[in-house]
């Protein structure tokens, strides 16, 4: 890594953590410190990334081929927007990255983990987050916050199972990779989830 190079965050969750809420709180926060930040999402953040999604939130498809559509993106997304980003120095957000794919195709829909790290490492090569901010939150209460807050898209109309497995399979990958993976106590008030925040900030 360059001295010049910027950092790489990304944040993840299961629906309904909040991590959107937040993301928006870091750029502003980033932004106010003098860096560039670049915000992008997943899968998204491109032109073919964001028609990527459109059919991944909406049509029915086997975990197998969704995981591809997820890597395809990803590697657009990377190649186009993030490692140019990250060459000249900006700070660029991510609104879920690979660890998302290990949680939801891996761990909530049983694709299996060594598939995935093969996609990983033809996609990111040696390239990962430099911190990544897995909000933890108790699926029901996840669940209630989207209830309220908008009509569900074909992730977020799984059964609380698949979030329970999903959540289980974020923290399993955050405890192989604790210097990484910083957990956020998502339940808590928005000013407290803040707070969190800050002090993983500061320290990268
Ligand atoms: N800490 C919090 N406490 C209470 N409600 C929250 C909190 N964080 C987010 N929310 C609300 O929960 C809903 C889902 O948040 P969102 O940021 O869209 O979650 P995600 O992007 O993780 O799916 C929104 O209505 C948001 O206002
Ligand atoms: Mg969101």
């Amino acid at each position: 890594m360059s001295a010049a190079r910027g950092r790489f965050l990304t944040v993840e969750g299961i629906d309904g953590a909040g991590k959107s809420t937040h993301v928006s709180w870091l750029e502003k926060t980033l932004r106010a410190r003098g860096h560039e930040v670049l915000l992008t999402r997943e899968p998204g953040g491109t032109a073919l990334g964001e028609s990527l999604r459109k059919l991944l939130l909406a049509e029915p498809m086997d975990a197998d081929t969704e995981t591809l559509l997820m890597f395809a993106a990803r590697q657009a997304s990377l190649v186009e927007v993030i490692a140019p980003a990250l060459a000249r120095g900006a700070w660029v957000i991510s609104d879920r990255f690979t660890d998302a794919t290990f949680a939801y195709q891996g761990a909530g829909k049983g694709v299996a983990e060594d598939k995935l790290a093969v996609l990983e490492r033809w996609v990111q090569g040696d390239l990962q987050p430099d911190l990544t901010l897995l909000f933890d939150v108790d699926v029901k209460v996840a669940r209630e916050r989207l209830k309220n807050a908008r009509e569900p898209d074909r992730f977020e109309r799984e059964g609380g199972a698949f979030f329970e497995r999903v959540r289980a399979g974020y923290l399993e990958r955050a405890a192989k990779d604790p210097q990484r993976i910083r957990i956020v106590a998502a339940g808590e008030t928005p000013e407290h989830v803040q707070s969190q925040l800050e002090i993983y900030i500061s320290n990268i």
